[in-house]
């Protein structure tokens, strides 16, 4: 179960409705691998007050949970993404504490809570995932003791320090102790977890796991998530994927170099200090608009929220200006599109890529970075990655970057752009290797392997 379906429901212009994939990494990550394990997806559908019954999609059966207006504003809009998202992500942003965000966080997360209890067999194991639902393994455990129980947060877990400013800290760390086994993307996030349920729960620790009063263990390590690249790469060597990736290059009037930037339109995704570092090259003729351009493909994301509103308008400020300034005619310095793409058209943008640039200011992982990977089968094509993304820990060949440090990144773009292919192609070669055996189904494959453990599924129903 996640906050979101892998679908949403999308109102047409002519008030017909029709279902559309849902943004970010985790449904990318997942989607595969509910489908191999033909199980049920119990999520949001994207929507306000969305009374729906169980459906099949696609081979996946979707299980709705129904918000209303002041679910979105409070539970998704504040708690999740104006308290959470930050405090957890380095505080980029300021986190923001309100009492009545909680309450409906506490409320939502019983609701999902319900719902599962409601779909799981006797015995079934749940795998709950992200930070929007870190209640539910307590509540999920109090109402079915029969169930296993799996946790994953797909984003960063915060240092002690700043976990410690959350007025509900304590329920968040006794929430996630109902699961069996919480996975991480990286071992420090593990380890800040066992040592806060040490100093603010007080149960006793050993290595990763934890003691529980009640007798069991819980376990907390590090599962790395990745993507499908196999079917990236089948993608990305279609003959459709291919030609269009051809006539991007075109359209763009066959630049020499060219950069691309994709993201959700989030902060935490570095794109200004990005675009910052890019437009000084121009500047200072190390690079040519007539030779280069940098293609910055943003998703909208979380628009109601004040910190993505600001965001937006920061962004198109400053692409406005840098081409206002350093574009031709026909010639902008930046190509920057607010939209989403079907998965073939970012195959092709990928295919097209000489310089894939992702500078995330912290990231849990970033699946684009090992997308991009996937899609490289020709071993062609440089990756600049940041240091503060969970995907540097494996993309070691990467030109790996510290995103604050404008100067530091204006070098680096510069040396991946003048790299000889040889070099390219030694970087990526290895970085491929790496993405393809680490795939998603191993993932998934160790997180529910150990997950079902040495005991095996527990067969007491409820
Ligand atoms: P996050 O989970 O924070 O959104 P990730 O990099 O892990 O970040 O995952 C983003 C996912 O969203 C990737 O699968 C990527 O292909 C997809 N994506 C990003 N930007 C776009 C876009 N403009 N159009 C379509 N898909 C996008
Ligand atoms: O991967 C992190 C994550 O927050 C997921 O939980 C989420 O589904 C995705 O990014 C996109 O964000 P949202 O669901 O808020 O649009």
């Amino acid at each position: 179960m996640a906050n979101r379906l892998p679908v949403d429901e999308v109102i047409n212009p002519d008030g017909t409705t029709t279902w559309g994939r849902s943004p970010g990494g985790l449904v990318t990550a997942l989607e595969p691998v509910l489908r191999a394990q033909h199980g049920a997806w119990v999520g949001w559908p994207g929507g306000i007050d969305q009374e729906i019954e169980p459906f099949e999609s696609d081979g996946l059966t979707l299980v709705p949970v129904a918000l209303s207006a002041e679910d979105v504003e409070d539970f998704y809009e504040g708690f999740s993404n104006a308290t959470l998202w930050p405090l957890y992500h380095d505080v980029i942003a300021k986190p923001q504490f309100h009492r009545e965000w909680w309450d409906a966080y506490v409320e939502v997360n019983r609701r999902f809570t319900e719902r599962a209890v409601e779909v799981a067999a006797p015995g079934a194991t749940v795998w709950v995932q992200d930070y929007q639902l870190q209640l539910v393994p307590q509540m999920l455990r109090e109402l079915r003791p029969d169930l296993r129980i799996g946790f994953y947060l797909h984003i960063p877990f915060p240092p002690a320090e700043l976990f410690a400013q959350l007025p509900w800290r304590r329920q968040i760390l006794e929430g996630l102790l109902g699961a069996d086994l919480i996975g991480f993307q990286l071992p420090g996030a593990a380890h800040n977890f066992i040592r806060l349920v040490r100093s603010r729960v007080g149960h006793r620790t050993h290595k990763d796991t934890v003691q529980m009063p009640d007798g069991r263990v819980v376990r907390a390590a590090a599962y790395p998530i990745s993507i499908d690249a196999e079917e990236f790469e089948t993608l990305a060597r279609s003959e459709g994927v291919e030609a269009r990736a051809k006539e991007i290059r075109e359209q763009l009037g066959n630049p020499e170099t060219l950069f691309l930037g994709v993201d959700r339109l989030d902060y935490t995704k570095g794109i200004y200090a990005r675009l910052r570092a890019y437009s000084e090259l121009i500047a200072e003729g190390h690079l040519d608009v007539h030779e280069s351009i940098f293609v910055q493909v943003a998703t909208p994301s979380r628009e109601r929220v004040e910190q993505y509103r600001l965001l937006r308008d920061e962004t198109d400020r400053l692409v406005g200006r840098i081409n206002g300034d350093l574009g031709h005619f026909g010639r902008p310095a930046i190509d920057y599109q607010h939209a989403s793409f079907p998965r073939e058209e970012m195959a092709a943008l990928y295919r097209a890529a000489d310089v894939m640039v992702v500078t995330p200011l912290r990231d849990g992982m970033n699946l684009v970075a090992k997308e991009y990977v996937a899609c490289k089968f020709d071993d062609e094509g440089a990756l600049v990655l940041s240091e503060f993304a969970g995907a540097a820990h494996e993309l070691r060949q990467a030109w790996m970057v510290n995103p604050y440090d404008i100067n530091g990144m204006k070098a680096t773009l510069l040396e991946a752009h003048r790299a000889s292919p040889e070099e390219r192609r030694r970087r990526m070669r290895a970085m491929r290797a790496q993405v393809k055996e680490n795939d998603v189904a191993r993932w998934a494959a160790n997180f529910l392997g150990d997950l079902s453990g040495p005991s095996g599924p527990r067969p007491d129903a409820p």
